[in-house]
Parts: structure tokens; C-alpha cells; sequence
């Protein structure tokens, strides 16, 4: 398919395009990834309430929103014309110039771009329109009387599926990939990266990549093997089989909040989190 308006945006607007929203999501998976640590706060009270303060911007939170979809417009229709402005100018009989060593991340930014696209297109499935499994949206946690959104419990069950998890790790290491070149390409495109300062802005993007990766894996695994166990929060598997004994007596029709008990007995008397309602997660 050929470009209907291959000259109206100069190759260096394009590359402007491409590295300013290229860099407005550089910021967002690193506040992302912070916002999720917290997930290893010893108690599901931060997270919850993060996620719940969010919630609480309403339309300030939607403007951002749409300002992040306006970015990845962008990103991706930019990259879309630069690489068939790439193919073109290289022309049908172009032959690799084997002195031209470009770095695996480099050569692959299309496809690990479109693999991270698709991986969020999943992601905001499951975690925040919750359709990949209906009892995500009754998931609730009590604090002092206030009923909020269980988001530690939804992430605990998702990442409990090993399939899961290592899809989520798959996919945020060729994020790390693809970070680690864009930025490089980033400090180019906006002219910072001279011969003085290159390797050490190449090695800084590489550090970034790797620090967002860590980061991020740091959930699925943890979870996987069962780290957030420690006292005062009850196991795991705790957790989880109370959320599939609710599981099996939670119905579509009659959606019933779902509040997992997380502490033990001697710590219920600092939350106002009843009884433990049920029970583990089949088919997750
Ligand atoms: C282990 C890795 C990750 C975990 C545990 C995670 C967790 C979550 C959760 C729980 C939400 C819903 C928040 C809420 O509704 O309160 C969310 C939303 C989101 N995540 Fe992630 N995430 C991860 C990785 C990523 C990555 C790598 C990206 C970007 C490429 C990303 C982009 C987003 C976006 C755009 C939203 C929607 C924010 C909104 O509702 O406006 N996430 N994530």
C-alpha cells in the first residue's frame, strides 16, 4: 500500500513526532512502574488507595487518558511512514551493508513496537475494562468502613497463571528493548547526542531499559513465587483460594462484592475486613 501524502510532513517533523510522544510514554512507564511497586508495601492498603485516588480525578484522569491515546496515535502512525520511508528510499534492489552494525534493538523496533501494542490492547482488557474475567469488577477491599477496588487482589490472581506471567515478562522485556533504542534515538533526534556524550547517553538509555524491565517483572515473579507471603499478609495461595471458593458461588446474574480476608487473625483488628468470604482461583 503506498502512502497517499508521502511529502506533506518532512522526515524530520516525523522524527520530532516520533520522539516527543516516544518520550511522553518514556515518563508514564516509569511513574507505571513506581505506581506498582507499591504492590510490595506489605499490606494491599497502598496500591488500592493509589488506584483509587486515580479513579477520583474523573475528568482530569480522562484527559489524560486521551492525551496518552493522542500520543500513541502518533507514535504509531509516525513509525508506520518513517519505515516505508526507509524501505523506499533503500528501493527493491537493496542489499544489506554488512558494515553497518545496527544493534538488535534497532532492527527490530517495528515488530517490538507492534508486539508492546498488542500486549496493551490485553493489558487494558484485563486490568482495566476487567473483561477478561467477570469477578475482577466485584473484587473489593474494606478499609476503616470505606469499600474500595481491589486491584492487589485482580494483579495476585492474574499473575497466579503461569501462562500469564510469562506472557507479561515476554512482552515488558521487549518493552526494555525497545525503550532502550528509542531513547538513544530520542537524544539524537532532538540533537543532545554529540560524539562527547554518546556512549555514555547510549549507556544511560540501556540502564533505562533494564530499570523499567526489573521494575515491571518484579510483579509476575514475585507473585509466582509466592513472595508477598510475609507476615502480617496471609500466603498466597491463602488469598487466592478464598477468591476461587468466591469464584464458584459468584454468579454473573447476581454479581456479590467479593472482599478477601488478607491478614491474620491478631491483624483484623487494625482493618475492618470481615471474615474470610471465600475461597482459590480455578481456570485463571
Ligand atoms: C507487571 C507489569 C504491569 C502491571 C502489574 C500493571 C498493572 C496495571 C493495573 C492494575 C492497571 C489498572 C489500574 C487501575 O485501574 O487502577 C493498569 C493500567 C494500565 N497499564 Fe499497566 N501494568 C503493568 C505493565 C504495563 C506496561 C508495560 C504498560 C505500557 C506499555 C502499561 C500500561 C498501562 C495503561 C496505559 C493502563 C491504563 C491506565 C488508565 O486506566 O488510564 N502497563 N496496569
Amino acid at each position: 500500500m503506498s502512502d497517499p501524502h508521502p511529502a506533506r510532513i518532512p522526515s524530520l517533523v516525523k522524527k520530532y513526532l516520533m520522539a516527543v510522544s516516544g518520550f511522553v510514554f518514556t515518563l508514564f512507564v516509569l511513574g507505571h512502574m513506581l505506581g506498582n511497586l507499591q504492590i510490595f508495601a506489605g499490606s494491599p492498603g497502598p496500591i488500592n488507595r493509589y488506584s483509587d485516588f486515580l479513579h477520583s480525578l474523573g475528568e482530569l484522569l480522562w484527559l489524560v487518558r486521551l492525551f496518552l491515546i493522542g500520543c500513541l496515535v502518533v507514535h504509531v502512525w509516525m513509525a508506520i511512514l518513517l519505515t516505508r520511508e526507509n524501505r523506499r528510499a533503500r528501493g527493491p534492489g537493496y542489499v544489506k551493508d554488512v558494515t553497518v552494525q545496527a544493534s538488535l534493538a534497532s532492527r527490530t523496533m517495528i515488530w517490538s513496537g507492534g508486539v508492546i501494542f498488542a500486549f496493551l490492547i490485553i493489558h487494558l482488557a484485563d486490568y482495566t475494562l476487567q473483561t477478561t474475567h467477570p469477578i475482577f469488577k466485584s473484587l473489593e477491599y474494606v478499609e476503616n468502613g470505606r469499600r474500595l477496588h481491589d486491584v492487589y487482589a485482580m494483579v495476585l490472581v492474574g499473575f497466579s497463571n503461569p501462562a500469564f506471567a510469562a506472557f507479561y515478562v515476554f512482552a515488558v522485556g521487549l518493552l526494555c528493548l525497545h525503550l532502550s533504542h528509542g531513547v538513544s534515538s530520542m537524544f539524537q533526534t532532538l540533537g543532545v547526542r554529540n560524539e562527547k556524550w554518546r556512549g555514555w547517553l547510549n549507556h544511560a538509555a540501556i540502564a533505562y531499559g533494564l530499570l523499567i524491565f526489573l521494575g515491571f517483572v518484579s510483579v509476575p515473579v514475585s507473585v509466582q513465587m509466592s513472595l508477598h507471603s510475609a507476615r502480617p499478609l496471609l500466603p498466597v495461595q491463602t488469598v487466592l483460594s478464598q477468591v476461587e471458593t468466591a469464584n464458584k458461588a459468584w454468579s454473573a446474574d447476581t454479581p456479590t462484592p467479593v472482599v478477601v480476608n488478607y491478614f491474620l487473625p491478631a491483624d483484623n483488628a487494625s482493618t475492618s475486613a470481615p471474615a474470610p468470604s471465600a475461597t482459590s482461583v480455578k481456570g485463571f
